[in-house]
């Protein structure tokens, strides 16, 4: 049945409609247990979601929209492996990249946890080679350079996760420096090139498909530098200096990766939601396997729980359903991710593809158009800094904004560094402060509203506070999994396909169209007046 003719969609209507104009200062003042009611905890994460502009009722209903659309059996589809992505006719199977080796997936007859646990020992080999100094370059000094070039879910995860867990190095006898090159103008290896050895530097050459010209590009000329710099054959540097991770073995090959270096993962991966698989190598190298495979423990965990958990007490299906409360019934269409720990820096940029690749659609899984709004628009910061940036439109400017604010309880703590702990106690004080005024305005304040109204704050922006108990690589699994699932409740809700993203194909052709115009003045070039009248000043400024 089409969403909104559904009875939850229909109840929360008119619920809506009721609490329009009710403030969050009044629900705060009419119930001094919000936050035992709307808090829930699993494990190292807890969920704060006081500050949304809900009521029991209000879950109740988004319960009830919730079952109406069978989200516990859409659930059990993805974790079982049906083929729920029907536009490419393959399961979404990231969840089997974090189940214990002692359980089975069987896909078509086979079992898929025995592969996933072949690549991880494939991945742990090379790790230890790396860690060990043991992966020497063309001139035999041992590797101390790692550059993962790769784009979007080739990039974002890894990186993310390397800022993010970097306190949780291994002591190693070869330590490793990490680079991250993802894009399509050269700009980033430039900058390095210049600055990197080319006998201990090691290229990552990270695409699900191997086909991303951002990426072969930049692939292309990390070999073309190394050539120059070393005056080797192909054959060793390739076998030396580049290890390829993708689902096409076949396209590894012919660019020149060495069988032994190749690690594959598989097309039911999802490139968004693979840095659990071989595309987290640099992860493995950041913070060694045994800190990769906490990590993929704590998605487990959140899995789990998803997968168990009642509603109610379910952290994703929450997280995901106030999400559809605040977009189609509060009309609120911009979400700012707010990290208060700088080694979230990433987060942001990670769940703009996330979010935004996997339900930023407009046809349900019947081809129909929506007529309901989707996913909104994402963008986030480091949440101290965006303090002194764009939280001024979220105090006082005209849009509404949900706010997901994230940070860990503990940190610094075993450190003895009393000014690093105080520093941390600061960015705390800030993001419970700008959480309680964003919601409550500034009637916190005694004397508000004899204060000129540019001086006011109005207040009822709702945010939800993931609190982590410490961010570690157990806990940040289950942060990113968290998400992943939020993400799949809102597109069964919405009915739409979140593992596709054909929105993105267009203009990888349309740019291989104007490839030649560009090169060539004299080729005929019929597009539209703007995009003719740039390929005739960008000629004429490059001299042509
Ligand atoms: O063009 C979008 C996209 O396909 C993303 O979905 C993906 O994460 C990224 O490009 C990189 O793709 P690949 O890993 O195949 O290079």
């Amino acid at each position: 049945m089409h969403p909104t003719q559904q009875p939850g969609w229909i109840a929360l209507s008119s619920h809506a409609k009721a609490l329009k104009e009710t403030h969050l200062r009044d629900l705060f003042s009419q119930d001094g247990q919000r936050f035992e009611r709307f808090s829930v905890k699993h494990d190292e994460l807890m969920l704060d979601f006081s500050k949304q502009r809900i009521t029991t009722e209000t879950i109740q209903h988004l319960k009830a929209l919730a079952n109406d659309c069978q989200l516990k059996l859409w659930i059990e589809k993805l974790f079982c492996g049906e083929k729920i992505n029907t536009s490419e006719d393959r399961p979404a199977l990231h969840t089997a990249l974090r189940q214990p080796a002692d359980k089975a997936l069987y896909l078509e007859g086979h079992n898929i946890i025995a592969d996933v646990q072949e690549n991880l020992e494939h991945m742990a080999e090379i790790v230890e080679r790396i860690h060990a100094g043991q992966w020497r370059g063309y001139s035999g000094q041992p590797i101390d350079t790692i550059v993962n070039i790769g784009v979007g879910g080739s990039d974002l995860g890894p990186m993310m996760a390397c800022r993010a867990l970097s306190d949780f190095q291994p002591l190693i006898s070869n330590p490793l420096t990490m680079h991250f090159v993802s894009s399509m103008d050269g700009s980033q290896l430039a900058d390095l090139l210049d600055n990197l050895k080319p006998e201990t530097t090691l290229f990552i050459i990270s695409s699900k498909s191997f086909t991303t010209i951002d990426t072969l590009s930049n692939a292309n000329t990390a070999r073309e530098w190394l050539k120059k710099a070393s005056g080797v054959r192909d054959e060793l540097l390739n076998r030396r200096h580049f290890i390829g991770v993708s689902a096409n073995q076949e396209k590894m090959s012919q660019w020149g990766i060495t069988p032994k270096s190749q690690l594959n993962f598989w097309d039911w991966t999802g490139g968004r939601y693979s840095m659990w698989s071989a595309i987290g190598l640099p992860i493995a190298l950041k913070i060694g396997m045994h800190g990769f495979k906490d990590m993929l423990s704590g998605a487990h965990s959140m899995d789990e729980h998803f997968l168990h958990a009642p509603f109610e007490e379910n952290v994703p299906t929450l997280l995901g359903m106030i999400g559809i409360w605040n977009i189609n019934f509060l009309n609120i269409h911009a979400h700012a991710i707010l990290p208060y720990d700088g080694r979230l820096k990433h987060l942001p940029a990670y769940l703009e593809q996330l979010e935004m690749e996997s339900n930023g659609k407009s046809t349900t899984r019947q081809g129909e158009k929506t007529d309901y709004h989707t996913c909104p628009i994402l963008w986030g910061e480091i949440g101290p800094n965006a303090q002194h940036a764009f939280y001024q439109l979220l105090h006082q400017g005209t849009e509404s904004v949900m706010c997901d604010f994230i940070a860990p309880a503990r940190r610094y703590h075993d450190t003895g560094n009393s000014e690093l702990q105080q520093q941390h106690t600061l960015t705390l004080a800030n993001c419970l402060a700008q959480a309680r005024i964003l919601a409550l305005g500034d009637s916190v304040l005694d004397n508000s509203t004899s204060a000129p109204r540019h001086m006011r704050y109005h207040g009822n922006q709702p945010s939800t506070t993931v609190l982590v108990d410490e961010l570690t690589p157990y806990s940040f699994g289950q942060l990113i999994a968290l998400y992943e699932h939020k993400v799949f409740v809102q597109s069964v809700i919405w009915d739409i396909n979140p593992f596709d993203q054909w929105g993105v194909e267009l203009g990888k052709k349309m740019a291989t169209n104007l490839l030649q115009p560009l090169n060539d003045p004299l080729a005929e070039a019929n597009f539209d007046s703007s995009t003719d009248g740039l390929l005739n000043t960008i000629h004429r400024l490059q001299g042509k």
